[in-house]
């Protein structure tokens, strides 16, 4: 395989798209010299109001305060869905794909939009208004997209909660928003696994003393167990609903969301995101950055229970009236064919997927793509993390058969849609380089004192200035959201990512330089997975750190102490792995523990978290300066014992 270092743009690919690369210049600088207009123009081209803005936007980073169109009334279900019933009822909103290959169906924008308006009515008999959060703990089925534009249709604020996460998790989330409502399944399929979502959900809300509803969608049809004092069967009361609901008629800046996300101290903070803004950056972005033209059939393989689950599922391509496929199961079952078989079924033309699944299906050789006719693909997508250029080289040539051009988005759930990437029609590509900003998109490089730098670089990545998908606040914690993303670098929003540039102006993000972990794609904060671990009554302290895993990207490798006279043995080593699978979700379990007798310290007692992360790494040579420790011998012990070698 040759590994070039650029791609230049294809004459296919500039045939196809909206934009050419002295558009993107063009768009670009007007975005940047007069954003005002520029959003305006767009939120008029993209959007549906009922009634205009006051002022475009009103941004003060030094308090924390982001609005865009305030005063601007619209409705996001509405924008999804009745506005392309005119052209499109009979057009396919959504291709099913279920976890058994042959379970599959397709929901017209019709059908959408009857099951959406029932759905609200069911939620509106059950007393949810505007306002009111409600928690959606759902497999990848088409229910999901049906309760998210429920809510959003009855101004009530979702928070989705990732079908992978375990009762505790569910727990700590509903409590934080005070959900009342909780939207779940009797069970998940998932690779041919039952997930028991609704014993998740009943052991959390046993805890949850406001809940006065569970709506439960039959999905396996197992017997479950059910309290007929909250219990509401789904089917039966979307029977009885009215298939119409008059949408509720918000403010742009009305929450639309809420969704939990690991930062580097602390428990998940709630991401708040308002309907006008976020539904104009999803559905402009989902246009522009896969070229995305009308009849094609898009996948993106994310789950729901992630940001870009919510904008690039759902959000986006329906208030494009695309044509988005959602899919239950696991790129591995039944076999690790799954993928491709499911691109030539479905003649998807554009494939958005994470570098975890690239770099596990590539492992398994080219056989398994060549089988399939993977013709219809025309662009392929990646996010989650950084790409490796070999991972790259492999999804370009083998599945997208040197013909496909590959956008590399770089994002987060605070920025709402993607901020840098190359467009497929104006911008050649570099293998593992995130590329250039959308546009309005300001980023900046600074050192740690803060200094911008200039040209060519490496540092700190911050965003100058705002765009109509950032975060607004973390849900009841405004300080936070002051403290997490504006504090240290006053006049900036820190994204907790270090990056560089190049003499191109391009992007590339090298992780984050916070103590939040990606794993296959996940952000994991290394204090819940502590805290976790010392749940243990035989731990007295552990420190999580991260070491580069050749599929997941990172792993999670945890040092553990144990209480006095206590002995690390194989079985309570999996039982400390289970402890965090059962707190947090299997996706966060330490994949390596090693007993450590003391943890090397400050003499103020901080961890020397940088020490741990090298003998994680088994990078002895570069231990830097281990003066300031409070005991030097605890490193020697630690590099001894290591596991990586
Ligand atoms: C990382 C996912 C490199 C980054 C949309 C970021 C990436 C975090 C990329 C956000 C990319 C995301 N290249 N790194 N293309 N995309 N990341 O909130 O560290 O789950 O800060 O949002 O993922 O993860 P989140």
């Amino acid at each position: 395989m040759e590994l070039k270092p650029f791609y230049p743009v294809s004459d296919k690919a500039k045939a196809h798209s909206y934009l050419s690369e002295h558009d993107y210049k063009q768009m670009y600088q007007q975005s940047i010299e007069r954003p005002d207009e520029f959003w305006a123009e767009q939120a008029n081209t993209f959007i549906d109001w009922y009634q205009p803005w006051e002022q475009v936007s009103k941004v003060d980073y030094h308090q924390a305060q982001i609005q865009w169109f305030a005063g601007a009334k619209l409705n996001v279900s509405y924008n999804c869905i009745d506005r392309h019933l005119p052209e499109r009822a009979s057009q396919t909103a959504i291709i099913f794909e279920g976890d058994e290959p042959g379970n599959s169906h397709h929901v017209s924008y019709q059908e959408l939009s009857d099951q959406v308006n029932k759905f609200a009515n069911v939620l509106k008999s059950r007393g949810v208004k505007k306002g009111d959060r409600v928690c959606i703990y759902m497999p990848m089925i088409v229910e999901v997209g049906y309760a998210m534009l429920a809510c959003a249709r009855i101004g009530a604020v979702h928070s989705v909660v990732f079908g992978g996460f375990s009762t505790e998790s569910i727990k700590t989330r509903i409590l934080d928003a005070d959900c009342q409502v909780v939207i779940t399944a009797d069970q998940g399929m998932r690779g041919g696994k039952v997930i028991p979502l609704k014993d998740n959900v009943d052991a959390a809300v046993a805890d949850c003393p406001n809940v006065h509803s569970v709506i439960v969608v039959e999905r396996t049809g197992a017997d479950v167990n059910w309290n007929p004092a909250i219990d509401v069967h789904y089917e039966q009361a979307m029977a009885q609903a009215d298939s119409f609901c008059e949408p509720e008629i918000m403010d742009a800046e009305d929450p639309l969301f809420i969704l939990y996300t690991s930062g580097s101290t602390g428990k998940p903070k709630g991401v708040l995101h308002t309907c006008g803004g976020y539904i104009l950056y999803a559905s402009m972005t989902h246009k522009y950055v896969f070229d995305y033209r009308d009849g094609e059939i898009y996948w993106c393989t994310a789950d729901a229970g992630w940001i870009t689950g919510h904008s690039y599922i759902f959000y986006g391509p329906l208030a494009n009236g695309a044509t988005t496929l959602v899919f239950e199961g696991v790129p591995t079952y039944p076999d690790a064919s799954r993928f491709w078989q499911v691109i030539e079924e479905h003649k998807v033309n554009v494939f958005y997927t994470a570098p975890t699944a690239i770099r596990a299906l590539m492992g398994l050789g080219d056989e398994l793509v060549n089988k399939q006719d993977l013709s219809s693909l025309r662009l392929l997508g990646t996010v989650g993390e950084p790409i490796n250029p070999e991972a790259w080289h492999w999804y370009y040539e083998v599945v997208g058969k040197n013909n496909c051009p590959i956008v590399d988005t770089w994002w987060q759930t605070e920025t709402g849609g993607v901020l840098i990437t190359t467009l497929p029609g104006s911008s050649g590509m570099k293998p593992g380089a995130a590329g250039l900003p959308f546009f309005g998109i300001k980023p900046a490089i600074l050192d740690a004192d803060g200094n911008e730098l200039e040209g060519e670089c490496r540092g700190r990545l911050v965003l100058t200035g705002s765009w109509p998908g950032q975060m607004r606040t973390v849900y009841g914690d405004q300080q936070r959201f002051y403290e997490t993303y504006f504090s240290q670098y006053p006049g900036y929003y820190f994204a907790g990512d270090g990056a560089k540039r190049d003499k191109d102006g391009y992007y590339w993000i090298i992780g984050r330089i916070d103590d939040v972990l990606n794993v296959s794609g996940h952000r994991l904060g290394t204090a819940e997975i502590e805290s976790a671990l010392v749940l243990h009554p035989k731990v007295s302290e552990a420190a999580v750190v991260g070491y580069p895993h050749d599929i997941k990207g990172q792993g999670v490798y945890a040092y553990v102490t144990l209480m006095k006279g206590e002995q690390g043995d194989a079985g309570l080593d999996s039982e400390l792995k289970d402890l965090v699978a059962k707190e947090l979700g299997s996706f966060s379990k330490p994949d390596l523990l090693q007993w450590s007798p003391s943890l090397p310290k400050t003499r103020s007692g901080k961890i020397m978290r940088r020490i741990l992360r090298k003998i994680a790494e088994n990078e002895l040579d570069n231990l830097g300066d281990t003066s300031t420790l409070a005991d030097p011998g605890a490193v020697d012990e630690l590099i001894e014992n290591r596991l990586i070698r």
